[in-house]
């Protein structure tokens, strides 16, 4: 152990180097920003790269000064075509949760948290263990060979976990709302991932739009099934939402279809391809430490998850737009200045970690990442993304104790937000 591993710390035996050779030429390497002041302008990205972990931390927290309207834009500005695609399903993404700044925040928040309390994501634990298990179990007629985890893992068990907890049917075997099959689902969730945070030229952004279109479709029907039936899902506790003051003055009218819609957008993306993406990053680095085997115990496996979350994040940096004039580090920054906060640069910043690029178990102010934000619009999600990603360490460890990656030179997902390798290659042993 190194003389600056915090007191009661042990490394896990990988750091941030772990991923390095595998990280794909021609894009922004990781590390890029820690030789930078904080903020500098990111040519590529045309935003202020905030990467200090004190600045991320403020600007997460001054909501007023730091607004969060930018945070669902798309980044490439979309053709006119392609918002003609867009428009002829009534597509929009009005203020609701993560680009809202406004005073409906709050209640929509709420309205959310409900289903996603703690005691829901213990009670969903069980049906993620079932998944991940039978999973692990059907691997092991694959043992002799090098097997993609990815699609037996990671791809859809998140989704399946999210529309459970949400009461929102997806399944062909389910009746009553529109079904769609798991693969559609994927399809218009990483599409569309790729047409809001991703480099789409005008060819690709018509092929993208048409999915988010589709999927934009399909979510209104599953909004109005809800309403008519009052099934209990969250589209229809968000139809019930009221706006009104502790008064009971009444001060706007209830969710449009539009608003429920929106919601029902940004989560389905968000609320699983974030997860599944930390899961592929997460096995790379399990599967490389020499402690791999151990991850059968829970601290461990947690540990484990907290520390790729603080260095290596799968929404590696999200945005916010400055309001008024705000000096951060050498600059001021001026209203209408937009700001890229590097989530995984924060959790790499020296000064706020020490030997910040070793992962290491038990080390001091392991919650104190930025990767699920921090304040008023924190992830909703995060303890359940966590608890996702700990079972499925916990499981493959337990499963195939002597398994090893496979899988050198990963293809990444590479997007303004969002980045994880696509595959993670793996002998079971
Ligand atoms: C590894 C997985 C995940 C990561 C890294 C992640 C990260 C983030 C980040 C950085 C934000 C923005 C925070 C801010 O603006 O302050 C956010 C917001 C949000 N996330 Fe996640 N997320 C993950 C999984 C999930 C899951 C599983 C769900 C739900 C099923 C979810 C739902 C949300 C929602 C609804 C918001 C908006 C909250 C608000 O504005 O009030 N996320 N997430």
């Amino acid at each position: 152990m190194s003389a600056t591993t915090p007191l009661g710390a042990t490394p896990l035996g990988v750091t941030t180097d772990t991923l390095a050779p595998a990280w794909p030429a021609g894009l922004t390497p990781r590390d890029d920003s820690s030789s930078r002041p904080s903020p500098f302008f990111d040519e590529r990205a045309g935003l202020w790269r905030v990467h200090s972990n004190a600045q991320v931390k403020q600007a997460f927290l001054d909501i007023t000064t730091f607004t969060p309207e930018n945070a669902l834009l798309a980044h490439t500005p979309l053709s006119p075509a392609a918002l003609r695609i867009l428009t002829r399903v009534g597509f929009a993404l009005p203020p609701t949760l993560a680009n809202n700044g406004g005073p409906t925040h709050t209640p929509m928040r709420a309205a959310l948290m409900t289903f996603f309390s703690p005691h829901r994501v213990r009670a969903t634990a069980a049906l993620a263990s079932r998944l991940i298990d039978s999973r692990c179990a059907a691997l092991r007629s694959a043992s002799a060979q090098s097997v993609d985890l990815v699609p037996h893992l990671a791809w859809d068990i998140p989704a399946r976990v999210m529309f459970d907890i949400i009461g929102v049917h997806h399944s062909e075997h389910e009746v009553g709302a529109p079904a769609v099959p798991m693969a559609t689902f994927k399809r218009w969730s990483q599409d569309s991932l790729e047409l809001f945070w991703g480099w789409p030229d005008s060819q690709r952004q018509l092929e993208l739009a048409e999915q988010a279109a589709e999927f934009y479709a399909w979510l209104r029907q599953q909004v109005r099934h809800a309403r008519e039936t009052r099934d209990g899902s969250l589209f229809d506790a968000l139809a019930q939402l009221t706006f009104t003051t502790r008064g009971g003055e009444t001060l706007r009218g209830p969710m449009t279809e539009r608003e429920i819609c929106a919601v029902g957008y940004f989560l389905f993306i968000a609320g699983q391809e974030t997860t599944c993406q930390l899961i592929t990053t997460l096995l790379h680095y399990a599967l490389n430490s020499p402690r791999w085997a151990e991850f059968t115990d829970p601290k461990l496996a947690t540990d484990l998850v907290l520390e790729v979350l603080r260095t290596d994040t799968p929404v590696h940096t999200w945005r916010r737009r400055v309001s008024r004039p705000v000096q951060l580090g050498d600059v001021t920054l001026q209203p209408g200045d937009e700001v890229l906060l590097d989530l995984a640069g924060s959790g790499r910043d020296a000064s706020a970690w020490p030997e910040a690029s070793t992962l290491q178990a038990g080390r001091p102010g392991l919650r104190g990442h930025q990767a699920f934000g921090t304040g008023i619009h924190r992830c909703v999600g995060a303890p359940l993304a966590e608890m996702e990603a700990v079972l499925t360490v916990q499981a493959l460890a337990r499963v195939f104790p002597a398994a090893r990656l496979d899988d050198p030179a990963p293809e990444w997902l590479n997007l303004l937000s969002f980045r994880a390798p696509l595959t993670a290659r793996t002998l079971l042993g």
